[in-house]
């Protein structure tokens, strides 16, 4: 290990130990944990889809998040400088790892926090009206069929984008303790509130049932299906924030004494936990709608941003009572949990900046925001929809799985697992077996290989969502392309920080 750089003077710290808890769970828990997992639940055998979710979980998620929390917690660094601290040459990849989701996944992941925001005022009169698709796609968005000319900017759209980037700029620019850790105690109690509040509502519309049925129903059939282990495999990776060098950067903030397997295996349960839990409320409002309809579920359901934007407010619309407030609610739980994860990787980015280079933090934090705010601006315009669906596809799918990939040959190979677990253990009560190196090792990494080759074997068999090829490698393979640039760009230069333990 060099010791040169490693470690930061006068490091912010967590207040209490549940702030980190409370930060991490929030991270976690994020747009993904609700319209994302319960409709791939429904797609993946129902409650069959919890047996390779729940492999995945011990197999790949509990492992890598007790690795990241390890490694930030050792090296009381971010991301570039744990992995600079192993060894030089890779401190890029941690540079990659918060360039691509900082000026890539969080540009537009931002710009559907504003859209919940929006819909939260529409809420308060149910401005979708009667046919809520035509309204979400040709009132709200003007939605161009094709990536490019990119057309106006939609003005609703950018004020409330301006109102969740001044957000994110204020809990962050506040720091670590008077910020994140605040705002996430503020946010999460009020999170799991709310989501309590209206999955219970849910519960007693008429129809529930038949909709809960249809979530929870196993179909084990399904399970030989090899998509279904990859979906689960690469829900968990996002869902946990995992290889986006956000975890690492929460745990350098922690004290020396703490209880890293534990916290681990909380944060991840906690987080699957929400997601089981919104998806019976999920379900049991689509219950709902297919019994005042007369139609069955499969043709009420709609994935993803379709589920968040238009068939949960033709639902609201649909209640006996109180639709108003329930819409408030659910855009209100998405706001949150969107925004919680948005500024974690603020930090993140943030503290890779401060570590290298030593620039004051609100300065730092300053720029980012204003430079996020006018990226994301390209996803707030009439392709914005069109832009986010090849952004995403191409960083989530190959971007996140290439750096976990990575990150698991430099901590698993380069560097010793074995030393990373007497770290652990000496720090925490709970002890880390021998055969998590192995899990580490070979395990993680070998299962997202499979992963990573599916995906690429299905990109050259069609053009994802058939756009056309000029858009896709354009905005989707060159991202990836450019964001690794400006990682060996910031890699190589010298650090201004001498770094000590
Ligand atoms: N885990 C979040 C989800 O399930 C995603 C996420 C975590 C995220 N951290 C982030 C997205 C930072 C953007 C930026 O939705």
């Amino acid at each position: 290990m060099d010791k040169t750089l490693i470690s930061v003077h006068h490091r912010p710290q967590w207040r209490t130990h549940i702030g980190f808890l409370l930060a991490t769970i929030g991270s976690a828990v994020g747009l993904g944990n609700i319209w994302r997992f319960p409709y791939l639940c429904y797609q993946n055998g129902g409650g069959a889809f919890l047996i390779p979710y729940l492999i995945a979980l011990l197999l790949i998620g509990i492992p890598l998040m007790i690795l990241e929390i390890g490694l930030g917690h050792k090296v009381r660094g971010s991301a570039p400088a744990s992995f600079a601290s192993i060894n030089k040459h890779w401190e890029w990849l941690g540079w990659w790892q918060v360039i691509f989701v900082m000026f890539g996944i969080v540009l537009y992941y931002s710009v559907i926090i504003s859209w919940c925001l929006n819909y939260l005022v529409f809420s308060f009169n149910l401005s979708w009206g009667a046919n809520p698709g035509d309204f979400f796609f040709k009132q709200f968005l003007h939605k161009s069929a094709r990536p490019f000319p990119l057309g106006n900017i939609r003005t609703q759209v950018l004020f409330a984008l301006g109102a969740v980037w001044f957000l994110n700029w204020i809990i962050v620019f506040r720091g670590v303790e008077k910020g994140l850790e605040k705002a996430n105690k503020i946010f999460m109690p009020l999170l799991f509130l709310l989501t309590l509040i209206i999955t219970i509502w849910s519960l007693f519309l008429p129809g529930a049932k038949q909709g809960i049925l249809v979530y929870v129903r196993p179909d084990f059939f399904k399970l030989k299906d090899i998509t279904v282990w990859i979906a689960a495999f690469s829900q968990i990776f996002f869902t946990l924030s995992l290889g986006f060098g956000i975890i690492i950067a929460y745990a350098s903030y922690l004290p020396r004494k703490s209880a890293i397997v534990k916290d681990a295996i909380a944060v991840s349960f906690a987080n699957s936990l929400f997601s089981i839990i919104a998806g019976f409320g999920v379900f049991a409002v689509l219950g709902y709608m297919s019994y005042t309809t007369g139609r069955p579920i499969n043709q009420v359901v709609d994935k993803a941003i379709g589920l968040s934007f238009v068939v949960y407010p033709k639902a609201i619309s649909m209640l006996p009572a109180l639709s108003q407030v329930f819409g408030v609610i659910f855009f209100g739980i998405l706001f949150i949990a969107g925004l919680s994860s948005s500024i974690s990787i603020i930090e993140a980015f943030t503290s890779g900046i401060v570590d290298k280079f030593g620039y004051s933090r609100r300065s730092v934090v300053s720029y980012l925001c204003v430079a996020g705010f006018l990226g994301s601006l390209i996803f707030a315009t009439e392709a914005g929809l069109v832009l986010l669906d090849i952004v995403d596809h191409f960083l989530t799918q190959y971007g996140l799985v290439i750096g976990a990939i990575l990150e698991c040959i430099l901590l698993g190979w380069v560097y010793k697992p074995k030393m990373l677990r007497g770290h652990i253990n000496s720090a925490s009560h709970l002890h880390l077996p021998r055969w998590w190196d192995f899990l580490i090792k070979v395990v993680a990494p070998g299962v997202l290989i499979v992963l990573l080759s599916r995906a690429l074997i299905q990109e050259f068999s069609s053009p994802y969502q058939n756009y056309p090829a000029v858009a896709l490698i354009l905005v989707g393979r060159d991202w990836l392309v450019y964001t690794l640039f400006a990682a060996f760009i910031v890699a190589s230069r010298p650090w201004q920080r001498k770094l000590s333990i």
